[in-house]
């Protein structure tokens, strides 16, 4: 618990500085289009919904002592909704149009920081291949599905996706199918990350040796 709610700490009061930093980068690159101009210090993290993304972002960031960003928190700033108001007004379709447009405008800074994604964004339009372009630094993080269904349960509502579904199993049996569905565009991710128990410290670690 303490753990967690210290990563929590570190993720909400990275996430605030990392906004302005990112507003503050983005207005500076907003003229700069062409992304085989860009430096690959990005480590992009990808993975389903639930994998730790951003809990181990703003820990690897934190460590590394460069900036951290968050597609989804980026987003919610940028349209001043939540992803599930994004979701809920704008219809899916519209909803990964609005994705792709600030992926690339995150894509663009260039400076070293980590980059979490949502969990769709590597699997729609040529995102992947945008991202591939720009750095080779990207991240899989695949937990397995029981743990996933563990960490989603309980925060289902918030989750346009699989608010629907009502019990653990039910949410279970949706991930192992979305995953199959999804897993050839997570797996073009240069490094695969495959999660048992290991706390976001860890994984972290296990992150930074393959940097290394
Ligand atoms: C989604 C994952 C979410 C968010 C949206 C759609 C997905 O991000 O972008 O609800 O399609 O898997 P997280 O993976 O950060 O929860």
């Amino acid at each position: 618990m303490v753990i967690y709610n210290g990563c929590k700490y570190i993720l909400n009061s990275t996430i605030n500085q990392s906004l302005n930093s990112l507003k503050f980068a983005v207005s500076i690159m907003k003229n700069k289009t062409d992304n085989s101009l860009i430096s690959s210090n990005i480590i992009v993290l990808i993975g389903y919904m639930g994998s730790g993304k951003s809990t181990v972002g703003a820990l690897l960031a934190d460590k590394r002592g460069i900036l951290f960003f968050d597609l989804d928190q980026y987003m919610v700033e940028k349209h001043k909704k939540s992803i599930a108001e994004l979701f809920s007004i704008h219809g899916e379709i519209t909803f990964r149009k609005l994705e792709k447009e600030a992926l690339q405008e995150v894509l663009r800074i260039d400076k070293p920081c980590v980059l979490s994604l949502g969990g769709g964004t590597p699997c729609y339009a040529d995102n992947m291949k945008q991202i591939n372009s720009v750095t080779s630094l990207s991240f899989y993080l695949a937990p397995s599905t029981d743990s996933l269904a563990d960490r989603l349960f309980p925060e289902r509502e918030k989750r346009p996706l699989i608010s629907h579904l009502k019990s653990k199993n039910d949410i279970q049996e949706f991930v192992a199918k979305h995953i199959f569905e999804r897993k050839n565009f997570y797996e073009q991710a240069a490094h695969t990350i495959r999660i048992q128990n290991q706390n976001p410290s860890k994984i972290v670690e296990l992150i930074e040796k393959e940097l290394d």
